[in-house]
């Protein structure tokens, strides 16, 4: 397919409206594993360093394991949401829905028909002497977890886009990373294989996402020097 021939309004669409679904997940609609596949298909075309694919893919249906997860997650996100709730500023509406739809996530994540854990294999890199140096060098410290984390979030962010376009909502948690060796244990992941975060899936109810507030591009871009805006 060349340039012209694609659809820019859809895709800029998909890309712009690919909201953190939470409190819209329709949790009695089953999610079929061949669409979660083909979505991952998709999501393997995402860079990947060394072109090593060091991403490994969990998917969680089992209702006790999402069960044992939700546990973790509501352990963890819990006792921090009831803390900062109360300091949310009277006129903050949007930290107060992002904090509301994260605790409708924490008592309903075991309800969600389909996990994701994208993990990343760290023990090949490890074998790569170049890469242990690196490891070790505490300067260069930023570059290995930027390296290793950046293996699999292209790639997942591809993958919720792929969903979205399909009528499927996700969204980026870490939270249950708070008891990542428990989890790990649980599930079977071996040493040297990092979890990266968890990934709830499931149809959304509504197909009306919008673009989101963010801050303009003038304050957090800059051109040539840290400073100078990009946008005069
Ligand atoms: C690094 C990172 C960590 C996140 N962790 C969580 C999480 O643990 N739980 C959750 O419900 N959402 C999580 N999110 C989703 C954000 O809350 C969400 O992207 C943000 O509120 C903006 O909403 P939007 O994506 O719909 O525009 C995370 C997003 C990122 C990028």
């Amino acid at each position: 397919m060349k340039v012209e021939d694609l659809d820019h309004a859809s895709i800029d669409h998909v890309l712009s409206t690919t909201r953190a679904v939470r409190r819209r997940l329709d949790l009695d609609r089953p999610v079929p594993l061949d669409v979660v596949t083909e979505c991952l298909e998709i999501a393997l075309q995402a860079p990947t360093g060394f072109n090593l694919q060091n991403w490994r893919w969990l998917v969680i249906t089992d209702p006790e394991t999402r069960g044992d997860l939700a546990e973790v997650y509501r352990r963890a996100l819990l006792p921090f949401l009831d803390a900062m709730e109360p300091d949310i500023a009277e006129d903050d509406d949007q930290t107060r829905r992002v904090a509301a739809s994260s605790r409708y996530l924490l008592e309903h994540l075991d309800q969600v028909p389909v996990h994701v854990i994208p993990c990343t294999v760290l023990q090949v890199q490890q074998e790569h002497a170049q890469w242990q140096e690196l490891a070790y060098d505490t300067d260069l410290w930023n570059m290995a977890a930027s390296s290793v984390y950046g293996e699999v979030w292209p790639a997942a962010w591809s993958f919720m886009l792929a969903l979205r376009s399909r009528g499927l909502g996700s969204s980026l948690t870490m939270i249950h990373l708070a008891e990542e060796p428990a989890v790990a244990e649980r599930l079977g992941i071996p040493e040297g294989v990092s979890q990266a975060g968890l990934i709830p899936v499931a149809y959304f109810a509504g197909d009306d996402f919008r673009s989101a507030a963010r801050r303009p591009l003038s304050e957090i871009a800059f051109l040539d020097r840290w400073g100078q805006p990009l946008l005069s």
